[in-house]
């Protein structure tokens, strides 16, 4: 028995290119669209949109590809819907759901009566929650129990007007957001079947819907950031064509999966000078660039995130029952939190360690280190905080870090603790900051096990984990 058909809603460019690759790769496929006009041309063997190799597939395969006159035939004749209808632009931005939630509204009374599963995929790019809110319609509206009798996957997609059918067949990855293994693996086998190449990754619907904005917007952002070094050229006269062929030269720093970790803000000296230098320059020199300008403002709504994460762990961490914590007064004891606020004791203030506090690893330099600044904003917070960095020896700082630290916080070195050993020993909380010595001190059995610990840094995560050290993250 040959599988049954794959349906379609919404033949627009998604819609449309979709029907072209299955129906190419010899599966067969229903199309319905809201639009009557739309319906009739593909009835008549046209495509409804111009795409390189489009409508000559359309054409090719009219005998795979039907067009009923009504929704409920659709349904009734596929297993599985693609929805691929239009989420326009509303007046204020937001992303208009009208459609998708019509879909909902639509298809769940024509499931009511329908015997076996039914799985709606949804390729229409929505913000998160959207395809949760779909299962709710179509489960209120139905009956049917979402997981038992319909099944939902957001599969987000990634094509290119202009090559599309080259993206659909060979796409960067295919993203398969659910929670049921088995809705994703019948997608598996239906893009095996036809021959779609590719590595499968299967998230949640949330992550499968943020996802396509994230790619969407990242690419965004390399064409605003170009397009501002345009108009640098303009002014400083350069071509920036020539310039820009030069930049993606660099596959090592520049395009490439460097600096796209999740992390701490940027830090260090070059970074955040550089940033705050050409904004400055710009401005002076009545260049518009909004990109470059965000910079520094966004690396400060990170800090504003890290700090109040940070806290919330600490104050989540210091709540354990029965710790050896020290009262805010200073004397150290065995705090019961309970017994503290019957007893009305003050609030256990943990001491924290700081392990590493230099800009990143293998260095010492201190200059706009994130990790001075979280070791400062939680001084400033009225914390007991000291720090343990093997590479910084106060006598070995000199020159511009030296200045830096003079500047910014003189008495810093009194809070350093030199040895491993006794920063443990002084430290409820660890909090691993650039962690310089830490994957040796792991290797060399230092027990960090029965430690709290919060790491900041995810290039941590693995020699952690594989110490099997417990540990709490923001990132
Ligand atoms: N165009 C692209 O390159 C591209 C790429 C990736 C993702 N997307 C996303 O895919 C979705 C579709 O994009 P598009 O460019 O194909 O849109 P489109 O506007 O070209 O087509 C959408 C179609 O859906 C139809 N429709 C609306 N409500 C319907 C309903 N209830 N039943 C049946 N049909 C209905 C419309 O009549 C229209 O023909 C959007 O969310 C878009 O953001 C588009």
């Amino acid at each position: 028995m040959s599988p049954r058909p794959i349906s379609i809603l919404g033949i627009g460019y998604v819609g449309m290119v979709q029907t072209a690759c299955l129906s190419d790769a010899g599966v067969d496929v229903i199309l319905f669209d809201a639009k009557p006009f739309k319906n009739e041309l593909v009835r008549r063997g046209d495509a409804t949109v111009v795409e390189p190799g489009v409508p000559e597939a359309i054409a090719r395969n009219r005998r795979r590809i039907q067009v009923p006159e009504t929704l409920a035939e659709v349904i009734a004749a596929s297993d599985v819907t693609y929805i691929c209808v239009g989420t326009p632009p509303q007046a204020d931005g937001s992303v208009g759901l009208k459609a998708v939630f019509g879909v909902a509204h639509e298809v769940a009374p024509l499931i009511r009566t329908k015997p076996g599963y039914h799985l709606f995929v949804i390729r229409s790019t929505i913000p998160p929650g959207t395809s949760r809110e779909f299962i709710k319609i179509v489960e209120a509206e139905s009956g049917k129990k979402y997981g038992q009798d319909f099944g939902c996957i957001m599969h987000p997609e990634f094509m290119r007007e202009g090559q599309s059918m080259e993206d659909f067949r060979k796409p960067s990855f295919t993203i398969l957001g659910t929670d049921r293994k088995e809705d994703a693996r019948q997608i598996e086998e239906l893009y095996h079947r036809a021959g779609v190449q590719g590595e499968t990754f299967t998230v949640s619907f949330e992550e499968a819907e943020l996802f396509k904005y994230l790619n969407n917007n990242f690419h965004a952002l390399k064409v605003a950031f170009a397009n501002e070094v345009a108009r640098m050229a303009k002014h400083y006269n350069f071509d920036p064509v020539r310039l820009m062929r030069i930049f993606v030269r660099d596959t090592k720093l520049n395009v490439s999966p460097y600096y796209l970790m999740p992390s701490m803000p940027f830090g260090g000296y070059c970074l955040p000078k550089d940033a705050r230098g050409l904004r400055r320059l710009l401005e002076h020199e009545n260049i518009d660039a909004a990109t470059i300008a965000s910079l520094i403002p966004s690396n400060e709504q990170h800090y504003a995130f890290v700090f109040s994460e940070l806290e919330k762990l600490i104050e989540s961490e210091s709540k354990v029952p029965s710790a050896t914590l020290r009262t805010s007064a200073g004397q150290e004891s065995i705090v019961n939190n309970q017994s503290s606020i019957i007893n009305n004791h003050p609030a256990p203030s943990p001491r924290l360690g700081l392990w590493g506090v230099a800009f990143k690893r293998q260095t010492d330099d201190l200059r706009e280190s994130p990790y001075l600044h979280v070791f400062r904003h939680l001084k400033s917070r009225g914390y007991t905080v000291k720090f343990y960095d093997p590479l910084i020896n106060p006598a070995l700082i000199v020159g511009a870090n030296l200045a830096y630290i003079e500047s910014q916080y003189k008495d810093f070195f009194n809070y350093q603790i030199p040895a491993a050993e006794d920063f443990l020993a002084d430290t409820d909380i660890v909090i691993v900051g650039s962690g310089n010595g830490l994957a040796e001190a792991l290797s060399q059995g230092m027990p960090l096990q029965n430690k709290k610990v919060i790491c900041l840094d995810p290039w941590l995560y693995d020699a952690l984990t594989s110490a099997e050290v417990k540990f709490s993250r923001i990132i």
